[in-house]
């Protein structure tokens, strides 16, 4: 099967081509075409993903990337068309707030051969609404005149899926890797937090989630307040782990520095996240020392990190022992921290040395479309698909949750 996938749920602008065989027993998913446009340089100045620029900033790209992916994809092909009028009817009033958009796909459909495919994926939430409305309509308007139906599916899955599937061959190929199931899954991103229990495809269990920021999101602040340009988890991390590997080297005229912060709810018996106390006790102490140098801003992050991961093991681990598991996962953008998935795989490989845990590929750690088409194909085939109705058409869903 053959599956545009788009996904605007954030900040990352992304369209894919996946073709996927075997069933859900043994898929084979090939990425025939991948274009993905990071907006994080734009949310930079606020300091966060702001959701109407997020939204325009989407209407703004997918032609061009959706041309790009079906560019690589080989399955671009110049032609002129006509289409009835009422179609670009329909198309004006799916498309009315996203005129730049409506504009750039109507000229792209006026010249462009349909496209040979089985079904649209798209995101339908969680996220920013306003920005997943713009994916939503796009797959409706390309539903509409290609003829083809529309897959919705839950960012949080695609990320699920993301883990388990390992790079074969060429590279654009992907194959499940040893997955037994129950399967249990830590979600870290800028926007989720959760631990999520999964006995076989398409049967998810939140069995726990933050109360507050997301892990990603206190990154990112705790970063602010260190002076590091937004998004500033990976450069958080990169500080920390400099920091941890010069820990035991003295350095001449480098100041003693110290600090301790909470591991919030790591004692309580729940499965819930809170990382909002823990980003205030940072606050704090910046504002305690006034300036900080480069060694304590180190120190700073190191902690910081420690107390985070402390907590993701911590909860996991208890995880594991109310809802046990073959298989074991990080998805999200926050699973490409190198401290976070070294700490969860030795805390698994002790607990559970027969079983596996998975983290995605560096290509597949933040968000994109392909996980997106991925999930669609493993819906297609388990036959669990969203119902979408001329009386009920599809909507986006910001709050969206697993099941
Ligand atoms: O999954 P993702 O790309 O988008 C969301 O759905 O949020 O995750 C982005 C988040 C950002 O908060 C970013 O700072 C964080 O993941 N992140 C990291 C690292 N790489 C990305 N946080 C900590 N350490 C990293 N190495
Ligand atoms: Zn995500």
């Amino acid at each position: 099967m053959r599956f545009l996938a788009i996904e605007t749920s954030c900040d990352e602008t992304a369209v894919a081509i996946v073709e996927a065989t075997g069933g859900v027993k043994e898929p084979i998913f090939h990425v025939a075409g991948n274009a993905l446009y990071s907006q994080a340089k734009k949310h930079a100045q606020y300091g966060g993903v702001f959701p109407s620029l997020a939204k325009r900033e989407h209407g703004t790209n997918l032609v061009p990337l959706l041309t790009r992916a079906l560019t690589d994809a080989h399955l671009l092909m110049k032609e002129k068309k006509t289409y009835p009028e009422e179609l670009f009817e329909e198309l004006d009033s799916i498309l009315s707030r996203e005129q730049v958009l409506s504009a750039g796909l109507i000229e792209f459909l006026r010249n462009h051969a349909k496209v040979p495919l089985d079904a649209i994926a798209v995101t339908r939430g969680p996220g920013l609404e306003p920005a997943l409305w713009v994916g939503v309509n796009f797959a409706r308007a390309l539903s509409l005149f290609w003829g083809v139906p529309v897959v919705p599916i839950n960012h949080l899955e695609g990320h699920i899926i993301s883990a388990v599937v390992n790079q074969v061959g060429d590279g654009a190929t992907y194959t499940f890797g040893e997955v037994r199931f129950p399967l249990l899954a830590l979600l870290i991103s800028g926007g989720h937090t959760e631990l999520v229990h999964t006995p076989e495809w398409g049967t998810y269990r939140v069995v726990g989630r933050t109360r507050d920021d997301a892990v990603g999101e206190a990154f990112d602040k705790v970063a602010r307040l260190l002076g590091l340009p937004y998004p500033g988890g990976p450069e958080l991390s990169r500080l920390a782990n400099l920091t941890r590997a010069n820990a035991h080297r003295v350095v001449p005229g480098v100041e003693k520095y110290e600090v301790r912060f909470p591991r919030p709810m790591l004692t309580s018996q729940n499965l819930d996240f809170s990382f909002s106390g823990l980003k205030t006790a940072v606050l704090y102490e910046v504002q305690k020392r006034g300036e900080l140098s480069p060694h304590m801003k180190g120190v700073i992050a190191r902690e910081f990190e420690d107390s985070v991961t402390e907590v993701l093991v911590g909860k996991t681990r208890r995880a594991l022992e109310l809802y046990p598991a073959r298989t074991l996962i990080a998805g999200g953008g926050v699973a490409a921290n190198t401290h976070i998935r070294r700490s969860l795989a030795r805390m698994f490989t002790e607990l559970q040395p027969q079983d596996a845990f998975h983290v995605p590929d560096a290509a597949l750690t933040g968000d994109n479309a392909v996980m997106i088409g991925m999930a669609a194909y493993m819906r297609q085939m388990l036959g669990i698909v969203h119902e979408v109705t001329e009386e009920k058409p599809l909507s986006a869903n910001g709050s969206m949750r697993l099941g």
